[in-house]
């Protein structure tokens, strides 16, 4: 354990210099830190970084990012923790949060989510058999104006009901489209068409 001294603050961090992702996640988070004044701000885009090289936040992903951040591991974990968008567990190629919060549940988030799980055959945080799908219920996404909506990956679908949503989910099993990540490589996913984000119904 090392102390160092950060934005004027002593404090104590694991430096583990020989932890790696690829090169062109190091290369990212190199350039990520050259737009922020302390490293406490480049955070959330560099989770991103980690989550998007491992699919998923693992042990390794967080330590990564405490690491070239020189934040302390816990901090990054209580951030990584607090937001549903960083996933802790795997996910499905196609991960999809159904907003349970108030608006969503009054206009029928219930029933959403009992179509995505009769749909799917899956309970909350299992992965199908291929790897195609997960489910989660998370709290308010910010589009209450719009309710009920469920997010997959970056994208929201807005006033849904659950025939719009099944309908939604064969479209997406037949055509595929590129939904991972869309937000922060600024591609709204090759095979979009037809998926406009923030879709409203
Ligand atoms: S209550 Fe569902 S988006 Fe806010």
């Amino acid at each position: 354990m090392k102390m160092e001294k950060i934005n004027g603050v002593n404090r104590d961090i694991k430096v583990e210099a020989d932890l790696r992702l690829s090169d062109a996640a190091e290369a990212r988070i190199e350039d990520l830190m050259h737009r922020y004044p302390c490293s406490n701000s480049a955070l959330l885009p560099a989770l991103y970084i980690a989550q998007e090289e491992c699919s998923w936040l693992t042990d390794r992903a967080i330590r990564w990012v405490a690491s070239r951040l020189n934040l302390p591991l816990a901090h990054v974990l209580e951030v990584a923790t607090f937001y549903t968008m960083f996933y802790k567990q795997p996910v499905g190629k196609y991960h999809i949060q159904i907003c349970r919060t108030l608006s969503c549940m009054l206009c029928g988030a219930k029933k959403l989510t009992e179509q995505v799980r009769k749909r799917l055959n899956l309970s909350a945080g299992e992965v199908s058999g291929d790897g195609m799908w997960s489910f989660e219920e998370v709290e308010c996404l910010g589009s209450c104006g719009t309710a009920p909506m469920v997010e997959i990956n970056d994208t929201f679908f807005e006033n849904l009901t659950p025939e719009k949503l099944n309908d939604l989910l064969n479209k997406i099993e037949k055509f595929k489209p590129d939904l991972r990540y869309s937000g922060i490589l600024e591609e709204l996913g090759k095979g979009l068409e037809g998926f406009p984000k923030s879709s409203v119904w």
